[in-house]
């Protein structure tokens, strides 16, 4: 595998998911693999969990993790092609990109969508450039329209967890104040569609992730319909996908309460409001995997890392 930007570039999940839970119980035993190689992370957004567990991953891998705040510490990068560069942008990305590559063997790069333009978010300019201009694999630490690592933590997080051979899961839109990305429900819903499992989604009308995505996947309307016999419960917002980038809806009836879930595990990628898409009572119980899940960033990004190492 040469870079890792979407759940697609997985190609057997089962066997990934079991090679992510052999890492998780020896995490040092290719410490050797990525001695002497240097890992770059670009951040054009805030991370708490991919910022370190990523870092983790390297330096079980025997890697070298060196980090950076690209938005606001570097110069401006000009993304166009062709432009003149009269305005805010010092750098064009054709030098950035080969520049970072001379530094490391591999670099991980995070840049959130506009959610104001569809056809510039859905190009993923600034990741599909670092994959076009630098000389080195790539991967995405969450991109415009994916999540691919959060996506594979999560498959690995219900592996562990599931107690029948088919579980059901749902993934569940909760109310927000802000307009998120689609990135996390996308790769979760890829993800599901790798996984032996029933998977439906449940979200207000205006608020269906792209077609593209959900294919044929039922979609409810009605939560607790949704609800109904589910194994695990995975919560997240984002924004209308139809009217691109727009809250309509902060319906509080929306939000996972215990009573809802009925004997479900609650999964979210975190950062979580609480009281706003889920009360307290959920995320202080043994229902909560969240916690497991942001443990399991760790692993997800050392089977990638690992992947990636032994195909340089
Ligand atoms: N889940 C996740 O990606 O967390 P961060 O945004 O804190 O990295």
């Amino acid at each position: 595998m040469k870079n890792y930007t979407s759940i697609n570039d997985i190609q057997e999940i089962k066997t990934w998911i079991e090679e992510a839970k052999e890492i998780k119980a020896n995490p040092l035993a290719n410490i050797e693999l990525g001695k002497n190689k240097t890992l770059g992370l670009l951040f054009f957004n805030s991370s708490l969990r991919t910022r370190l567990s990523t870092q983790k991953a390297a330096l079980n891998l025997g890697m070298d993790p060196i980090v950076m705040n690209v938005s606001g510490d570097a110069w401006g990068i000009e993304f166009g092609d062709g432009t003149v560069m009269n305005g805010n942008t010092a750098e064009h990305i054709k030098e950035a990109a080969a520049v970072v590559s001379q530094y490391c063997d591999v670099i991980a790069v995070r840049a959130f969508p506009s959610l104001t333009d569809k056809e510039k978010d859905e190009s993923e300019q600034v990741l599909s450039s670092f994959v076009k201009f630098a000389s080195v694999p790539i991967i995405s630490m969450e991109s415009a329209t994916g999540h691919p690592l959060q996506g594979l933590t999560d498959a690995i997080t219900i592996s562990e967890n599931a107690t029948k051979k088919k579980p059901k899961v749902v993934l569940s839109w909760a109310p927000h104040i802000k307009a998120l990305p689609h990135a996390v429900a996308n790769s979760f819903t890829q993800a599901m569609q790798k996984m032996d499992v029933e998977f439906v989604i449940a979200n207000p009308k205006g608020y269906n992730l792209s077609k593209e995505i959900t294919k044929d996947i039922k979609i409810y309307h009605n939560q607790e319909e949704a609800f109904k016999d589910a194994d695990f419960v995975y919560t997240k917002n984002w924004s209308s996908y139809d009217d691109y980038g727009k809250v309509l809806n902060t319906d509080p009836n929306w939000m996972i309460t215990k009573e809802k879930l009925n004997g479900a595990k609650f999964m979210h990628c975190l950062p979580v409001r609480r009281n706003v898409v889920v009360e307290d009572a959920v995320l202080d119980s043994d229902s909560s995997l969240v916690i497991e899940q942001a443990n399991n960033r760790t692993f997800a990004a050392q089977i990638v890392l690992k992947k990636i190492l032994e195909n340089l």
